[in-house]
């Protein structure tokens, strides 16, 4: 017979066999757990890792497509540009060609003209000296034509038209200079002959402008030597920074008008042009009274497209071409200062000697 106590060990013995097992259980599923707890973690890590070095990958390939996206703006604003060029220039050696063929042949002749006026108008002196009392008939006809006058006018007619022949064979000279088709690329130019042919192709815009003041043209010009350069890509760059600085000065002028007429009275819209030899160096400064550059935009201008102008107006090509130009083909500078609202400077730096 087992005493009470014995009865009650046992059960504790037992109930504690059955605390044992059920804690070995739970160590074991314990364990089993922390085992894919450290499963789950080190997976979780090596997902990251993968997510980062994609993330890298993608970083790379939009940086890659932003330069490939650049630089294919790039080509195509050269393309348009060049294309926009080509054509002016063709279309400008073109006209200037067929207008230099009948114009030198008019120059020519009024010269034999005059020489043959002069020689008839003696001749007509040396009768009148001869028969100082010519027929009734003839003097009536000599009075009805009025003859001292056709003789001093006849002359001056002659000349005049001689001058005006010049003119137009001056002008078909700038064209060509302008368009230097008809030479090699790299060429020894004359610089300020260059800046005058543009001026001449620009005249129309700077004036003869209904409703708006002509644009005063201030030149000063240093002795520069012939310099080698792309005379035709620099003439593109002269007109660009010339059109702009017009832009702007129109632009000043449509918003000074608006606000009264009689400051539109006390300003003159003007454009400045100096040229200089500075050790080896040629600058051409453009500067105008426009509008001004804001600030925050003057990092922008240079970029391809970039317009403040409105559509049909701009393209925004016009700097990133000259940019182009002036730092690749040539070697040189473009840069930029502008005050808003009182101006701006455009200075091209090129060297003596392309390099
Ligand atoms: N002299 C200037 N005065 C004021 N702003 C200027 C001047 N020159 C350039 N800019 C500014 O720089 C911008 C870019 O000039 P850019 O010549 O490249 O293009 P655009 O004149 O707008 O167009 P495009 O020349 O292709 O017809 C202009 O839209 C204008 O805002
Ligand atoms: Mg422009």
């Amino acid at each position: 017979m087992q005493s009470a106590s014995e009865q009650k060990i046992k059960e504790l013995e037992k109930a504690n066999r059955i605390l044992q097992k059920k804690l070995e259980r739970s160590e074991s599923l314990r364990l089993a757990l922390e085992e894919t707890n450290e499963k789950k973690e080190a997976l979780f890590l090596k997902v990251i890792h993968e997510l980062r070095e994609s993330q890298k990958i993608l970083e790379e390939q939009s940086r890659d497509l932003e330069q490939t996206l650049k630089k294919l703006q790039t080509m195509q604003s050269k393309l348009v540009e060049s294309e926009k060029m080509s054509a002016l220039g063709v279309l400008v050696a073109g006209i200037a060609h067929e207008i230099n063929n009948p114009v030198n042949f008019i120059h020519g002749n009024i010269t034999y003209a005059a020489q043959y006026a002069h020689d008839i108008l003696e001749l007509l002196q040396f009768y009148q000296n001869f028969y100082p009392n010519p027929s009734p008939s003839i003097v009536q006809k000599i009075e009805a034509i009025d003859l001292d006058f056709i003789k001093r006018d006849f002359i001056e007619i002659l000349y005049s038209m001689q001058n005006g022949t010049q003119r137009i064979s001056d002008i078909v000279r700038s064209l060509r200079t302008f368009s230097r088709l008809d030479e090699a690329e790299i060429k020894k130019v004359d610089i300020n002959e260059g800046i005058d042919s543009t001026l001449m192709i620009l005249k129309n815009r700077l004036k003869n402008r209904p409703n708006f003041p002509e644009i005063t043209v201030i030149k000063e010009y240093g002795s520069l030597p012939l310099i080698e350069c792309y005379a035709g890509k620099l003439n593109q760059v002269l007109m660009n920074i010339i059109l702009n600085a017009i832009d702007a000065l129109e632009q000043k002028l449509d918003s000074v008008s608006l606000e009264s007429n009689l400051s539109l009275s006390s300003f003159t819209p003007a454009i400045k042009i100096c040229t200089d030899l500075i050790d080896n160096w040629i600058s051409i400064r453009i500067i105008d009274n426009g509008t001004g550059i804001e600030q925050e935009i003057t990092q922008q201008i240079f970029n391809p497209f970039f317009t403040t102008k409105p559509v049909g107006k701009g393209t925004g090509l016009g700097l990133s071409i000259s940019y182009q130009i002036i730092v690749e083909s040539h070697n040189g500078q473009l840069k930029c200062n502008s005050i808003p609202g009182i101006g701006t400077e455009f200075e091209i730096m090129i060297p003596q000697q392309l390099i």
